[in-house]
């Protein structure tokens, strides 16, 4: 893998760069979504974090961002940017974690002509990219320690010296790192320098996990498949148990997860969208009849259960209706009632029966 191809440098528009408070971005969406900068949420946990963005951006302080996997770290850095002075320089993004460790040096500082094989020409570094913008390092924690004591240094003087080069070189950058592990433990268990870690976290912030984003899933849902139903010109709608799944699910992967769940769900669609509870989906798959015994998984909903008990039944009784209720012990009625309701509801598969 090339290590240059972690090198994004925004070229921003310039409708981007004057951003207007939340409140007039917010007037933009039709529901109640806020918009701030390049983050969508309107819970009281996404408010927050603008508030503690609008102050760290009017700074250059050094801001860490730590959240899990799919939180919006990188989203959060460049609102920190793009409401900053510094928004008309460049928003350079690094992701540490996928550079081999050899190279890293020089990919933040660059090297010069000949300083290792293969380096044949003298080539700048990210901080160099960046000068005069903000350089986002992603996955810091998962630097060698000996790299680190570069990174601290360049942090602590403003000044470094690119692989093998001996004039000091500046450069006027704002650092934003980001990581999904608690700094604290990363210090403890992942060789994180305890020194960086408190000279990066001048300014902590924390990105709140969807789960904790009150009201936030359905109306970021709502955003992405409005974003969708734009680009492919349709007007695709949600069923009411994919809005029930996108409420309740707890979204392990965050918003990450849940934006790749619509597009997929968006693709299969024709019109109504189906998201399938993703728990009860691999359950469902997994649920066992054999002959005349039956397996319900720990945890399945009693409706369902209570379902797959009477088709279950009504199958090994060959349709007979009148034997299956017998069976189950309710009368010819109640099971044609609980039949009906099954064809009623979209999700009756013949697969099931
Ligand atoms: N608050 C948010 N509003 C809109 N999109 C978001 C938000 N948070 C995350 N995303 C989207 O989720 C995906 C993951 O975001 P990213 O910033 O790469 O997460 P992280 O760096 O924390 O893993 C991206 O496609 C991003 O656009
Ligand atoms: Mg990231």
């Amino acid at each position: 893998m090339s290590a240059s191809s972690d090198l994004d440098t925004t070229a921003e528009t310039p409708g981007d760069s004057g951003t207007p408070p939340p409140e007039k971005r917010a007037s933009r969406k039709s529901s109640s979504l806020e918009c701030y900068g390049s983050l969508y949420g309107s819970s009281p946990a996404m408010r927050e974090l603008y508030e503690h963005i609008e102050r760290v951006a009017a700074t250059d302080a050094t801001a860490l961002i730590v959240g899990e996997s799919g939180t919006g770290k990188e989203l959060i850095a460049r609102t920190i940017h793009e409401r900053s002075a510094r928004k008309d320089a460049p928003f350079v993004a690094v992701n540490c974690g996928a550079i081999p460790d050899n190279l890293i040096e020089a990919e933040l500082f660059g090297h010069e002509r000949g300083s290792f094989t293969g380096a044949v020409q003298g080539r700048a570094g990210y901080f160099e990219h960046a000068n005069g913008g903000t350089l986002f390092l992603d996955e810091v924690t998962e630097m060698a320690p000996i790299r680190q004591v570069k990174l601290l240094r360049a942090l602590e003087t403003g000044t470094f010296f690119r692989v093998g080069g001996t004039d000091e070189l500046q450069s006027d950058v704002r650092v934003i790192a980001a990581t999904n592990r608690d700094p604290l433990v990363a210090v403890k268990e992942n060789g994180l320098r305890e020194d960086l870690m408190y000279r990066l976290a001048v300014f902590p912030l924390r990105a709140p996990p969807l789960r904790e984003r009150e009201g936030d899933r359905e109306l970021l849902a709502q955003h992405f498949l409005d974003e969708m139903n734009a680009q492919e010109n349709t007007s695709k709608v949600f069923s009411k148990r994919a809005l029930d799944t996108l409420r309740t699910y707890s979204w392990p992967g965050n918003v990450r997860e849940m934006k790749n769940a619509v597009y997929r769900a968006f693709i299969l669609a024709e019109k109504t969208i189906e998201i399938e509870h993703p728990r009860l989906a691999s359950r469902a798959k997994k649920a066992v009849t054999q002959g005349d015994a039956m397996s319900v998984w720990v945890g399945t909903p009693l409706a369902d259960a209570q379902k797959q008990i009477i088709l279950g039944t009504l199958k090994f009784c060959g349709g007979d209706k009148r034997r299956a209720a017998k069976a189950l012990g309710v009368s010819l009625k109640t099971l044609y009632n609980r039949l009906g309701s099954y064809e009623d509801k979209e999700d009756t598969s013949a697969s099931e029966e």
